[in-house]
């Protein structure tokens, strides 16, 4: 069984909709780990109730409860992991973590890269900063992760209208729905190894 890692920060919606395409028997794959940087959120409710093995991950060895990326690392080699997948984790990916996992690393963002990424844009900031820009379209992207935050290869996007959005909270809503559908598509291409990647350019039929 094709084995991935998922990362939260938080809420786990993405979460959700990737255990649910399995569930339904769409996505053949298994949610081995999940990862959190944060102790008590809904994400990690969630694993706990799945029994889906979790840790709570830090570098600050002084806090018990926490495991470090060099344990972590450890777990995936031994769970046999295939793809790690960032959704809204907070924090940056140490380079030795990306340097084992080259090219299995994928993040969802939820703007159209190579626009309204990089350093402290996430959460509603990304939507409202989309949102004053007055763009028509917006949308989730998923890319590979790479030492530069949002800067890996795109694997996929999916365009939303928002051009007859209200407020920034609307956008958030309609990315959303968006990402809900992209991530567990992409997912299931590497499951099926239909993600190729060239020079410059990512395939996926
Ligand atoms: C999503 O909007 C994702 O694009 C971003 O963080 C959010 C995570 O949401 N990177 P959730 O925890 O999956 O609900």
């Amino acid at each position: 069984m094709y084995k991935i890692a998922v990362f939260v920060s938080g809420r786990g919606s993405n979460l959700l909709s990737i255990a649910s395409e399995i569930k339904s028997g769409v996505l053949k794959a298994e949610i081995a780990v999940v990862v959190s940087n944060k102790k008590d959120c809904k994400a990690l409710e969630f694993a706990a109730k799945e029994n889906i093995p979790n840790y709570v991950v830090s570098n600050l060895a002084e806090e018990k409860f926490y495991v470090n990326y060099n344990e972590l690392i450890k777990v995936f080699t031994e769970q046999k992991i295939d793809l790690i997948v960032l959704t809204g984790f907070l924090k940056k990916i140490p380079n030795e973590l990306i340097r084992n996992y080259k090219n299995r690393i994928i993040n969802i963002h939820p703007a159209l890269l190579p626009s309204f990424g990089g350093k402290g844009m996430y959460g509603i900031n990304v939507h409202k900063a989309v949102f004053d820009s007055s763009a028509k379209v917006s949308g989730p992207t998923v890319h590979f992760v790479d030492e530069i935050y949002d800067n890996g290869k795109i694997i996929d996007q999916k365009a939303v209208d928002i051009s007859k959005v209200k407020s920034a909270e609307e956008i958030a809503e309609k990315v959303l729905k968006a990402e809900h559908q992209l991530l567990p598509e992409i997912i299931k291409r590497f499951v099926e190894n239909k993600i190729q990647l060239t020079d410059k350019r990512v395939f996926s039929d």
